[in-house]
């Protein structure tokens, strides 16, 4: 009750003190454009609610919370909207506000009131777009690319970037932030021309300003470098090493130093991906582990380490031969293999008759088996019959051949059972006559032992029982083959019985044939 009633007693004094005041001008209302372009005139308007009659009202229009400096102003009689036009200045952006109050300062005790905050946004067209690199137009691969797009005019922009005319889109490896475009871990696809395209828009006009095009050259990286050796023979007894460093890929120049273990021998820098670089050289010698070592940037890449150890061809030259069957176990295919007993560096030569076949003919083709052998194959047929030789000699210097033993082949005499094929098969046949021979001997000695003079009374009644059965009549009996198995069985028993004393004498001529051989 007395809360209310002390409510209504100060709503009464301020009412008093507005009507003799008279002058409460209200809170003006600002109105305008949202957006305009820089140097182009808008018109904002300001009204007062409650305009005095007989006073001269001062509107004036200030960004927010900075009323130093009067962007707009007008002064406004009899209760009039004012219409206040401005010159678009890029500051003007922001929020503006509109003060309102009496001109004549010497009227006092009538505050100024501010209007409602409008935005006002200031659009500048884009202008003289330029590509900025942060780094060099050349760069590797691998390395980050970093442009900018620098106006000379514009704000409220959006950038776009295009790489040989295509529209770049944001990826994890392509970054495109307000003015910037950062690609990390650039590779030769990166490689071309860039361009980019600032926009902005003012009331569905859309302004675009192109950059210049920059061109970008991403260059590889050298590859890992391979590394070979050949040998020359400059003199007699005078060789060197002629090292072949290449590399695959990289932009050149490619620096390539040759290394002995951890000390460089030399290095050279050339426009190729390859170099060739010269040593001295001893035979039979191991001078060391060679590395090629290559560099086009920063990084250096190496190869693998080869070592320097020549060794000239020596030993006996081996031919082997390996046989191809078709049908019937005919041969109808040869190959030869050819292998030198040392030598690092062996050029194979295979001969017919003397005549040397080379790569491929009619009837063979010659392949070399890195690292140490060459086979020759041969359909065997009238044109392969002949003597074959191969030689091998260092690559380096043909005086060095070795010859092999010669081969005599044709059709006949391959398809003509071998020798070791016969040897085999009558050496088994030996080797079984022979085993069977010994336990038959051994049988017979065990069963006298075992039966002593008991044998000798055995064979007595064997044959009273055989001359018994003798005097049967046995064609009754034909019919039966069980009885006439029993007796052909004992007939048997006394004929092998008989010949014992035999074994011996083949068992000699078994052993004499096994030592002949
Ligand atoms: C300002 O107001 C005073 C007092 O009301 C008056 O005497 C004076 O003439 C006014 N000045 C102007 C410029 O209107
Ligand atoms: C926008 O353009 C249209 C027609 O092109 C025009 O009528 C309008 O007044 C423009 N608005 C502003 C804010 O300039
Ligand atoms: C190449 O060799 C020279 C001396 O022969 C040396 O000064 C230089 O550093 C070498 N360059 C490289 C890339 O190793
Ligand atoms: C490599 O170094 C070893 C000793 O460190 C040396 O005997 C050899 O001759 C060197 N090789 C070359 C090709 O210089
Ligand atoms: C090689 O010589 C043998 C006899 O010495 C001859 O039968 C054969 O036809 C010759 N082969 C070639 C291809 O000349
Ligand atoms: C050895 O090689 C040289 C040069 O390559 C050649 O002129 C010569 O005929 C060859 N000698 C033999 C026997 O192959």
């Amino acid at each position: 009750m007395l809360d209310s009633f002390f409510v209504i007693i100060l709503g009464l004094c301020c009412c008093c003190r507005t009507q003799s005041s008279q002058f409460f001008l209200g809170h003006p209302r600002l109105d305008g454009p949202k957006e305009a372009l820089v140097k182009s005139i808008a018109e904002f308007q300001c009204e007062v609610p409650n305009h005095p009659m007989d006073e001269k009202v001062l509107l004036q229009i200030f960004k927010l919370g900075d009323y130093s400096r009067t962007l707009g102003v007008y002064t406004s009689i009899e209760g009039k909207v004012g219409n206040i036009p401005m010159k678009v200045k890029m500051q003007h952006e922001g929020n503006l506000v509109c003060k309102a109050s009496i001109q004549n300062t010497s009227i006092s005790g009538i505050n100024a009131t501010f209007s409602n905050i409008h935005y006002f946004k200031v659009i500048e067209p884009v202008k003289g777009a330029q590509i900025i690199p942060s780094g060099l137009v050349e760069l590797f691969e691998e390395s980050t690319l970093e442009l900018r797009c620098e106006l000379s005019a514009g704000n409220h922009v959006s950038y776009k970037w295009l790489h040989n005319d295509q529209l770049i889109s944001p990826s994890s490896s392509h970054r495109v932030s307000d003015n910037q475009l950062t690609i990390s871990r650039v590779t030769s696809k990166d490689s071309g021309s860039y361009m980019c395209v600032a926009t902005n828009v003012f009331n569905q006009t859309v302004f675009n300003a192109r950059s210049s095009e920059v061109e970008i050259t991403v260059k590889d990286l050298v590859s890992a470098p391979d590394i070979s050796f050949t040998v020359l023979k400059e003199a007699p007894h005078k060789y060197s090493a002629r090292v072949r460093c290449q590399s695959t890929q990289g932009a050149p120049p490619i620096t390539f130093s040759l290394y002995n273990g951890s000390h460089q021998i030399t290095n050279v820098t050339v426009d190729e991906r390859h170099a060739e670089l010269k040593l001295p050289l001893v035979l039979n010698r191991h001078m060391g582990d060679l590395c090629c070592h290559a560099s086009n940037g920063e990084p250096t890449t190496y190869s693998r380490r080869l070592p320097l150890h020549v060794v000239p061809v020596g030993g006996p030259v081996t031919i082997e031969s390996k046989y191809d069957s078709g049908e019937n176990y005919a041969i109808i295919g040869l190959r030869f293999y050819c292998k030198a007993d040392k030598g690092s560096h062996p050029r194979y030569q295979w001969f017919l008759n003397k005549t040397l076949l080379q790569d491929q003919g009619s009837f063979y083709y010659v392949m070399d088996l890195p690292p140490k052998q060459s086979m020759l194959a041969l359909s065997v047929g009238r044109s392969s019959a002949g003597t074959y030789h191969c030689e091998v000699s260092d690559n380096f210097d043909n005086t060095t051949a070795i010859s092999s033993k010669r081969r005599y082949i044709d059709k006949e005499v391959l398809n003509r059972i071998p020798d070791y094929v016969v040897g085999i098969v009558f050496g088994s046949f030996a080797f079984l006559i022979f085993l069977v021979s010994a336990c038959c001997c051994i049988g017979v000695i065990f069963r006298k032992r075992q039966y002593g003079e008991k044998s000798l009374w055995s064979l007595q009644t064997q044959r009273h029982k055989a001359a018994y059965e003798d005097e049967l009549d046995l064609s009754g009996y034909s019919d039966n083959p069980d009885l006439l198995k029993v007796v052909k069985m004992d007939e048997f028993d006394q004929t092998s019985e008989a010949s014992e004393d035999d074994w011996p004498w083949i068992q000699k001529e078994t052993l004499k044939a096994f030592c002949g051989k």
